[in-house]
Parts: C-alpha cells; structure tokens; sequence
C-alpha cells in the first residue's frame, strides 16, 4: 500500500517530549504498553532532524553519524512494516541539537521522527493516531512527541492524545540545566523494568500516579505553575524513589543535581516559582514564568557557572522540511 510512489527520502523535525508527570514502568513489555499516564509537554528548540529512504537491503540507523546497533530498532521497524503493508527497509540518519540517551528525551523525538518519517514516506495521509502509535513501539515517550503542545498517554493507551496547543500557556518557560553530557549507562527501558521487577515501592508508585495525574491536567488548563509545579516533583521523586529502591539500584543524580533541586527549592523560597524535574539521566529542567525567568537565570549562573544551559518554551509536532 505505498502510496508514496515517488520513494522520494524524506527530512523531518521533531521536538523531544518532556514529562511533567512521567511514564514510569510498563503494562506489557512486548508491546511497550505504559503502566502510568504522563502528561508532557514538547520543548521548542530543541529538535532531531531525521532523513527516511526505503531500501533493498536491511534497515540501518545512524544517529549523529554513528550506526546504532540494529537490535534497537530491528522490531520498531517491523512493525511499521506490519502496519503499512511494505517489504521495505529503511534508511534513517538523525542528527539531534541537544546531547542524545543523556535523559534529554531524545528517544523520544528520535522515534516520533522515524516514526512520522516512515509513515510519510509509504502514505502520507495516515491517521496520527496510527503514527503515534507506531512510535509508542520504539519508546512510549515518543507516541507524545508526535503531536506538540501539551499531551498525555494514558495508562494502557496505545496513543497520545493533545490536551492543549502549543500556545495554550505562552508565558511557559523551561530551562533546561545540562549537568553532563555523556550517553548513561543504563537505559530508560532497563532502568523502569528493573523498578518494576525489585523495588517494594513499584505499585505504590504505579498506584499513586493516577491522581496525581488527573490534577497535574487541571492545574495545567487553569495555568496554575506552583499546583502543577508541586504535582511534578510528586512524579518525579515518586519515580526516583523506585530507582534507588530497585536491585541493583540506579542512581542518574550527579552532585550538580542535588544542588540544582536545593537552589530552586531556595528560589522558591524567596517567592520565585522555580519548578524543577528530572528524567532518566543527572540534567535538570525547570519550569517558570516568563516573568522570573530573567532572576532564575542570573542567580543560576552565579552558581553554576561550568554548567551549559538551553532555554524552551511548548512547541509543536513533527514538521516535514524536504
Ligand atoms: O519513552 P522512554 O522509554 O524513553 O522512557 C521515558 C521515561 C521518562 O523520560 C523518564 C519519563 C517520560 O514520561 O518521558
């Protein structure tokens, strides 16, 4: 059902999908079905860039000019196979503007883009709730990412949804603080299957998510930053809380974390709305208004001044460039 003819390689641009209440642990792992719902925002300005051709001969992936091992990729693909009715493999080179498996999101715009890249490349007037359902395969961060604005994936879902555009909440700013750079260790999938596998706080924590889920959406439509600000370090320390409880335990923080979750507790303190959270990795994002943004980002880099840090703001889904 190729009802692209032409076979022409396709470029597209995704944004990474930020958790502001995380997906943590899997429902069903062969099909990567989520055992929590998050809601998510896609960060502006940050991007993968992705170039999709079909091929004769097997799939291959690079990302940044390296090629990634296949097996990552080796059942996403067959899947879109499956779905799109194609023999095909396919090509892709992806080049992110941020430091990539870093807990910076980048599966999941790496695999919003492959996922949109191929579905556009076979037909390109497929439901997006087939595509996000095609990245959720890859990583179920992803399934989110294909759509901007604010998003969840509900738990056993098979696909984000968008609650509200991009330009729902204008004054919305996310710092993001990179702490390090390098790829980690352990991957997100090892890490939550760890979790729920060893750690005596898993259906706590799968158990907890739900309503604080509900009321992170309310705080979210009335733009309230501190409710949903107080709703976000639940999740994410929630989250943590079953790393550090696992067998072996993971543990992601640098000390440059720990220092940043204090300085926004300090900033807080002192009457400006700092909200931070964090993924699987040591980088620190933190949402504010655009109003206090200026005073975060001197006192932070007073304080931190050998660290790297990238501003954002909600942006929208995938965008076909060629
Ligand atoms: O989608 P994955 O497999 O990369 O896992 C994402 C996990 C978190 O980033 C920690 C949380 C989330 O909801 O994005």
């Amino acid at each position: 059902m190729n009802k692209n003819p032409s076979n022409k390689p396709i470029t597209v641009r995704t944004t990474p999908s930020l958790a502001l209440i995380k997906y943590w642990g899997k429902a069903e792992t062969q099909e990567n079905i989520p055992a929590t719902s998050s809601l998510a925002v896609n960060l502006d300005g940050l991007f993968t860039e992705t170039t999709v051709s079909l091929s004769d001969d097997a799939d291959a992936v690079t990302i940044n000019g390296e090629l990634v091992p296949p097996d990552r990729y080796s059942k996403f693909f067959d899947r879109i196979r499956k779905t799109l009715g194609t023999d095909s493999a396919f090509h892709a080179e992806s080049h992110s503007n941020f430091p990539v498996s870093a807990g910076l999101a980048s599966s999941s715009s790496g695999f919003a883009a492959l996922a949109f890249g191929c579905c556009k490349l076979i037909d390109e007037h497929l439901d997006q709730e087939i595509v996000s359902d095609l990245a959720r395969y890859g990583s179920a961060s992803a399934a989110r990412a294909t759509l901007g604005g604010f998003t969840t994936l509900k738990k056993g879902a098979r696909f984000a949804e968008k609650i509200f555009d991009k330009n729902h909440w204008p004054e919305l700013r996310v710092l993001i603080a990179i702490v390090k750079q390098t790829a980690k260790k352990t991957s997100s999938r090892e890490a939550m299957e760890l979790a729920r596998t060893t750690s005596p706080y898993y259906n706590t924590w799968v158990k907890s998510s739900e309503d604080i889920f509900q009321n992170a959406i309310d705080a979210c439509r009335n733009k309230d930053l501190e409710k949903l600000g107080q709703l976000m370090r639940i999740s994410y320390l929630g989250m943590f809380s079953t790393m550090f409880t696992s067998t072996p335990p993971i543990y992601y923080w640098e000390p440059e974390s720990i220092q940043l979750i204090k300085k926004c507790d300090a900033l807080r303190k002192n009457g400006i709305g700092a909200w931070e959270t964090m993924d699987a990795g040591p980088q620190v994002k933190i949402l504010c208004l655009e109003e206090d943004l200026k005073n975060i980002i001197n006192s932070l880099k007073a304080e931190f001044d050998q660290l790297k840090f990238m501003l954002s703001r909600p942006g929208g889904g995938p965008e076909i460039l060629s």
